[in-house]
């Protein structure tokens, strides 16, 4: 395993190789987990706080899963009742985590950069469960593989990621994993949900869904962001839909064996249609939440390697 820091912060800056390990040791982890042999103690006596500045279902609920199915002790700290109302800051908080030893935190902060900065204040290993429009690098992970188990490879792979780019961290590290491991991605949505830097980031730019769906082999779907948008950047959420919502119409331009993602939240008939959503072999949306256990359990895993030895 050649995974080469202490915390995990972005996919951008990793290696095709790093990429590969991790994505290797996730899917032994998702064999294990679905043969039910599940309980490791490779964390016995660590402990992981989830300290979640901002609404989680899937992420929160995974790391829990992953750590404890690792054997350590785990720690939801629930930040609307913590002292961070009564005025204490982000790193007055984490330093209090640190001064309890605390081996793994587990970041989602609104602010870019706010796991990076904690990174630099405590001992523990840092991981960020998504940073303001910056990162979200388990979610870059777990989709790529899942497109891996059913396309076999990422290399050559044309795939769509479609809707709210701007705001997206989903996005930005999936963008940096893909393109790093070879596949064509190109971004879709309205101009005021594209990056004015997208095109320097290898990526090609479409505004029409049929054109942008084209002889894709991965159609990924995204929520619009509305608690980080500022001003009207979309009509109206039928609008936004009749466009650049995936129904049966829209997806039929893709490959015929095409598979339809989105990291969830989903806001069914806003980005992406019910019928799409649930259809029972296109869509890999409940499994990529599956394999965000066992990337989880991976990373976990690799950073327990460069943890301090004082048990
Ligand atoms: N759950 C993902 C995130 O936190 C995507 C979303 O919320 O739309 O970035
Ligand atoms: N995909 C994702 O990060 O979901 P949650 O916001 O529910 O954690």
């Amino acid at each position: 395993m050649t995974y080469p820091r202490k915390h995990l912060l972005a996919i951008e800056g990793l290696e095709p190789p790093h990429i590969a390990d991790l994505l290797d040791l996730a899917e032994s982890y998702a064999l294990l987990n679905r043969s039910g042999k599940t309980q490791r103690d490779l964390l016995k006596g660590r402990t992981l706080i989830n300290l979640f500045f901002e609404d989680s279902t899937r992420t929160r609920t995974s790391f829990e899963l992953a750590g404890k199915r690792l054997g350590a002790d785990v720690i939801n700290m629930s930040v609307s009742t913590s002292s961070v109302n009564k005025g204490e800051t982000l790193l007055d908080t984490a330093s209090t985590l640190n001064a309890m030893h605390c081996d793994l935190l587990v970041v989602r902060h609104g602010q870019s950069g706010a796991p990076s900065l904690l990174s630099q204040k405590v001992d523990a290993a840092v991981i960020n469960a998504g940073d303001g429009t910056h990162e979200h690098p388990t979610q870059a992970l777990l989709d790529a593989l899942t497109i891996r188990r059913h396309k076999g490879r990422l290399e050559g792979l044309v795939v769509a990621i479609c809707g709210d780019i701007a705001h997206s961290r989903v996005a930005r590290s999936n963008v940096h994993l893909l393109t790093t491991m070879g596949s064509r991605v190109r971004v879709v949505g309205p101009p005021t949900l594209i990056p004015a830097e997208a095109s320097r980031l290898g990526v090609e730019v479409f505004h029409d869904m049929k054109a942008g769906l084209a002889g894709a082999d991965v159609v990924m779907m995204l929520r619009l962001q509305r608690e980080r948008m500022s001003g009207g950047l979309v009509p109206s959420a039928r609008e936004f839909f009749r466009f650049y919502g995936l129904d049966a119409e829209k997806l039929a331009h893709a490959k015929p064996d095409s598979i339809v993602m989105h990291p969830g939240p989903m806001n069914r008939g806003v980005e992406i249609d019910s019928a799409i959503a649930d259809h029972p072999t296109r869509s890999v949306i409940g499994e990529q939440v599956e394999m965000g256990v066992a990337c989880r359990m991976a990373v976990l895993d690799v950073l327990a390697h460069g943890l301090r030895r004082n048990v």
